[in-house]
């Protein structure tokens, strides 16, 4: 597909490594295409970075078809920028995209669009250690009528902004609360997508434990309130008298990439992991008694991140004395490793551009 490119006028200074953290700064460009039943998808371009123009009555203000996507680009010593498996997120946007109705974007055009737009900003990855591109495809239905039904005219966008870690403990652990009230998916709705309406969900109860000084909360089911699911931004891992579990990809959850990378990893590693329901009341049990060893999230946001307190219906657990453990990291080293081009990529899991 041809791609329209507008240079932008006002190069703006690249942020201080030390500066990132996660979200907050932006590339120059962004890519954008349309779409429409008619046409498909159309006029793809890369513009300068800016605002958008919406309809006031754009179908995802009002009826939330919105999915997006997050994968990162990351620069080796080499000084060449990599992606990290991003068919997995290319394919993964298309199953949310047939969730909520929208439209598809063949995986070759995908591919070809998101590469074209990381190399335009590929001088926005930054270089300092921990740091990369974090790439957000979104994708919104935009018809301009207040109808209720599958979308007819979409659009999709490209943003990328240069980050440090996701968390201010870097990699030290985090503290999570156990979410016993609110639920985030329910099997047959729209947990394994990423979709904006999952996160609109999961807000109250992330926002009542960040006021108890928690980074983000643990989901249990929505059915029984008895299954662990996820944490806010990532899949959750545990090592149970020297196992890995895994809740099991029920549809309620996301289906992480990272966390289908940990379980290759760990599997090559010789681990027995186990990916399966998992109960709050074994879990307890697992704090109870001193089995549960370790407690770890992975996310491309977050990557590796080691678990040093679960608090539960007020009566808090530190895990592994609050420290991260050999397993956790192991994981960080072997998938940052991997990612940031440090060590050999026996898996052929990262994408070179140019
Ligand atoms: N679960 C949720 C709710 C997330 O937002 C994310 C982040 O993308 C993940 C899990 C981890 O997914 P991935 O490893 O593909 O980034
Ligand atoms: C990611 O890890 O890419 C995410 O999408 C998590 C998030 C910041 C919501």
């Amino acid at each position: 597909m041809d791609i329209r490119f507008e240079k932008t006028s006002c190069p703006k200074e690249k942020p201080e490594s030390s500066t990132l953290g996660f979200g907050k700064f932006f590339t120059d460009h962004m890519f954008m295409m349309d779409y429409s039943r008619e046409e498909g998808w159309h006029d793809a371009r890369i513009i300068p970075f800016g605002p958008l123009q919406i309809h006031p009555a754009c179908t995802a203000l009002h009826y939330g078809s919105e999915i997006f996507e997050g994968l990162k680009a990351y620069r080796r010593a080499d000084g060449k920028v990599q992606l990290f498996r991003p068919i997995e997120n290319i394919r993964r946007m298309n199953n949310s995209a047939e969730r909520l109705c929208l439209p598809q974007i063949p995986e070759d055009l995908a591919l070809e669009v998101l590469t074209t737009f990381v190399k335009t900003e590929q001088d926005w990855t930054p270089t300092a250690n921990g740091t990369s591109l974090y790439l957000r495809p979104f994708m919104f239905g935009n018809d301009e009528t207040l109808g209720v039904h599958a979308v007819h005219h979409a659009t999709f966008v490209i943003i990328a902004s240069p980050v440090g870690s996701y968390y201010k403990e870097g990699i030290n652990p985090v503290k999570i609360m156990i979410e016993s009230e609110d639920v985030r998916a329910v099997r047959g709705g729209t947990g394994y997508a990423k979709c904006g309406g999952n996160y609109a969900a999961s807000n109250r109860a992330g926002e009542r434990a960040e006021k108890k000084g928690y980074s983000q909360v643990l989901w249990l089911d929505g059915v029984e309130r008895k299954y662990i699911e996820e944490v806010g931004a990532m899949n959750v891992m545990f090592k149970i008298a020297g196992k890995i579990v895994t809740p099991m990809l029920s549809g309620s959850i996301l289906p992480g990439i990272t966390r289908k990378s940990c379980i290759e990893v760990l599997k090559k590693e010789g681990y027995e992991v186990e990916e399966r329901l998992l109960s709050i009341d074994e879990l307890d049990a697992a704090m109870k008694d001193g089995t549960l060893e370790e407690a770890w999230g992975c996310g491309t946001a977050a990557v590796v991140s080691p678990i040093g307190e679960l608090c539960y219906k007020d009566v808090k657990y530190t895990v592994n004395e609050g420290k991260i453990g050999a397993v956790t990291q192991k994981l960080y080293d072997t998938l940052t490793g991997i990612q940031w081009g440090k060590i050999e990529d026996s898996f052929g899991w990262t994408y070179q551009i140019d």
